[in-house]
């Protein structure tokens, strides 16, 4: 039997790459990196094994992810609701991914966490975050992916919108996993994954990290790196497809 959070990464997250990405958006010799909502910390995970000299912190309110960091030389963790930390633990990018800023329904209290984070930044330290939308964040309905499993399963991955309230911004989505070995399914784990979060606009995203503090805000919807090792430039509005996720990247 699969753990939830196994086929969770390998269905959702490309840690490496997106690992690379934030180093290179820095722009300079990122060290220190601090995951909040960071679950299992896989982006950390990635990033401390990328450089010898990189640590990691990951917040999360829930002990279970973080028990799968424990032990790890080059990472911290903390169990706490991330909005309320009051630390100043110094970070060269803080990063909070997969729509987890989704979570702060508040806004005076995302305002406040968002500040929070700044103060943690070293200079020209980033803040990154992302999120989706556009009138498919708003459709009920589900989107299923097949990923080849190590050992030649395979995995169904179905992602659902249960609930979506474009006039108050709440949405309600699951995630879903099935296991398939040589034709059958041997593991089914309905709604491994529920999250009840409140998107934001793009724009509504810029004015709160502009009101905590934040001197710049990028919007990313290639989360791709040039050839050259240099990020894509930010996006354009042309860029921008009706359903679109991007990275949202704020300079300290
Ligand atoms: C969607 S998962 C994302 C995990 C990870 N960031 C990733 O990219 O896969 C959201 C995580 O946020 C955590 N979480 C929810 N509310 C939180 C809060 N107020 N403070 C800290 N962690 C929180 C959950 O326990 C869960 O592990």
């Amino acid at each position: 039997m699969h753990d939830p959070l196994e086929l969770y990464e390998r269905a959702v997250q490309s840690p490496a790459e997106l690992a690379t990405l934030l180093a290179a958006l820095h722009g300079g010799s990122p060290a220190r990196l601090r995951e909040d909502f960071g679950g299992a910390g896989a982006v950390s995970r990635a990033f401390v094994d990328a450089a010898p000299n990189r640590r990691a912190l990951v917040v999360d309110i829930d002990p279970a992810p973080l028990a799968r960091l424990a032990g790890h030389p080059a990472i911290g963790t903390r169990v706490a609701d991330a909005t309320e930390l009051d630390d100043q633990e110094p970070a060269d990018i803080v990063f909070v991914g997969n729509f987890s800023i989704g979570y702060v329904e508040c806004r005076r209290r995302l305002v406040r966490y968002l500040a929070a984070s700044r103060r943690r930044l070293s200079p020209g330290g980033l803040f990154v975050c992302d999120m989706y939308g556009g009138p498919g964040a708003w459709r009920l309905g589900g989107l299923a992916r097949r990923i080849p499993l190590p050992g030649g399963s395979t995995l169904h991955y179905w992602w659902e919108h249960e609930a979506a309230d474009p006039l108050t911004g709440m949405v309600d989505n699951a995630i879903s996993f099935r296991v398939e070995t040589a034709g059958d399914i041997v593991e089914e784990h309905p709604r491994a994954f529920t999250y009840r979060w409140r998107l934001r606009s793009l724009p509504e995203l810029r004015d709160l990290l502009l009101e905590a503090g934040f001197g710049s805000v990028e919007v990313r919807v290639h989360a791709e790196l040039e050839p050259d090792g240099r990020p894509k430039p930010p996006a354009s509005p042309r860029d921008l497809e009706a359903d679109w996720t991007a990275l949202i990247a704020a300079r300290a």
